[in-house]
């Protein structure tokens, strides 16, 4: 049964009712990444989540769906900047974590329009980690399981000071572009960003360590390469290329296709999240990777050839026939690699799924929810939220 707190701080005030299970905040949580750990958290606990997203455009609240009812969820819209909400969202549900997946994310959209992801990405974190730190001072030193006001026969908790965590979603962009021969980026590389996203990225980072060495506050980082699976926005690689070849479109290449990327399915890095919130050591930043480095023409080959069996065209050709070479983005980094030594030895984290496993989901995943596709590309998930969360909002 979920029993949900009514008065969060109330211990200190001597009332007699105070939360029953902890709660934890995680903001971008109608996002790709944040979607599928929110979805992921829930089914594995009953710890209840709130779940601040401005829904941009890559915010999907049907995604989240299935919790639509659900007391352990609450989505609010709003700006991870606006400290007012999240002092109060802070104090009323009194989280043991924040997970921050909050960001402006798309490469491409950075490079037309820098000016978001400086505003979310930097100023948005700078902001967020000031109410998290003015919340944060104000919690007890103590645990009040203590004081004995849990009612009886019901397992009280509330957050301390002591265990209380901010963990800081990031990317392995930060560290820039290697060569062929370059070993695989380690925590210790230098950060080198090279496109508007990733320097946005790589200044909230900095950020993030320095709210720790100067406030103490207690702070998780976690560069991950790049990620795929369910729910990915179809603008993002592999998703496009699923859902313009299903519509006889052509499949935009980028230059020669040689671009390296190392892959990792969603639910791995959701996996690697949780671990590093549960034991991650304070302070410290953890690579998160799936040693799966591949070139984006073979992704789209492979995805392609998925289809070919899944899905074969009428016409008995091959959706590869599609394939398109377009004029390289801008400064397009040619090579990342993750060494993710640190965050298996430390912490025992393995990924669940190879490359292969993980690629034959997600077209499984995408030939199964055409709906959800659907809805992206008409917009008709907007009208879904302004059905579903009309006078919801904050
Ligand atoms: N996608 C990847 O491959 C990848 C890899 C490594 C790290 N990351 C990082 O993981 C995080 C999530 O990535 P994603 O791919 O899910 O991104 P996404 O673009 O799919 O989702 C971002 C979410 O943040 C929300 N958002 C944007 N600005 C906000 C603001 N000011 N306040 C509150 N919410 C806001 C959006 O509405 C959206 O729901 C990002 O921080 C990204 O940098 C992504």
């Amino acid at each position: 049964m979920l029993l949900k707190s009514q008065h969060s701080g109330a211990a200190s005030r001597g009332t007699h009712l105070i939360r029953i299970l902890m709660t934890i905040l995680v903001t971008g949580g109608a996002g790709f990444i944040g979607a599928n750990f929110v979805l992921d958290w829930l089914a594995a606990s009953n710890e209840a989540v709130i779940n601040l997203d401005k829904l941009t455009y890559a915010g999907n609240p049907e995604t989240l769906a299935s919790l639509q009812g659900d007391a352990r969820h609450q989505l609010v819209q709003g700006d991870i900047g606006d400290a007012a909400l999240v002092s109060r969202l802070l104090a009323e549900h009194q989280p043991r974590a924040v997970v921050n997946f909050a960001a402006e994310s798309h490469v491409d959209r950075s490079i037309h329009g820098p000016g978001e992801f400086i505003e979310t990405n930097i100023v948005g974190t700078f902001r967020l980690l000031e109410s998290v730190r003015g919340y944060w001072s104000g919690l007890l030193d103590s645990d009040i399981r203590e004081q004995g006001l849990a009612p009886t026969g019901v397992q009280a908790q509330a957050p301390t000071k002591g265990g209380f965590r901010f963990l800081h979603v990031s990317t392995d962009e930060v560290y820039g572009s290697l060569s062929q021969s370059d070993p695989a980026f380690a925590e210790t590389n230098r950060y080198e960003p090279n496109s508007p996203y990733s320097a946005s990225k790589a200044a909230s980072d900095h950020l993030v360590r320095a709210w720790h060495h100067t406030y103490g506050l207690p702070v998780l980082t976690t560069n991950c390469s790049n990620n795929y699976g369910p729910y990915h926005f179809p603008e993002k690689l592999i998703p496009l290329m699923i859902v313009n070849a299903l519509a006889g479109k052509p499949l935009p290449v980028y230059g020669d296709g040689m671009q390296i990327r190392d892959w990792l399915y969603v639910k791995d890095h959701c996996s690697a999240i949780r671990r590093v919130l549960e034991a991650g050591r304070l302070g410290e930043t953890y690579n998160v990777g799936g040693w799966n480095e591949k070139p984006n023409i073979e992704i789209v080959h492979t995805v392609c050839k998925l289809l070919d069996e899944l899905r074969p065209k009428a016409d008995g050709t091959s959706y590869a026939t599609q394939i398109t070479y377009v004029t390289d983005r801008p400064g397009h980094d040619r090579r990342y690699a993750i060494d993710a030594r640190k965050l298996e030895a430390e912490l025992g984290w393995k990924p669940a799924e190879t490359f292969e496993t993980g690629i034959r989901k997600t077209v499984a995943w995408y030939l199964a929810n055409p709906e959800w596709v659907q809805h992206v590309q008409s917009g008709a998930y907007r009208d879904w939220v302004s059905k579903n969360y009309a006078g919801r909002q904050a």
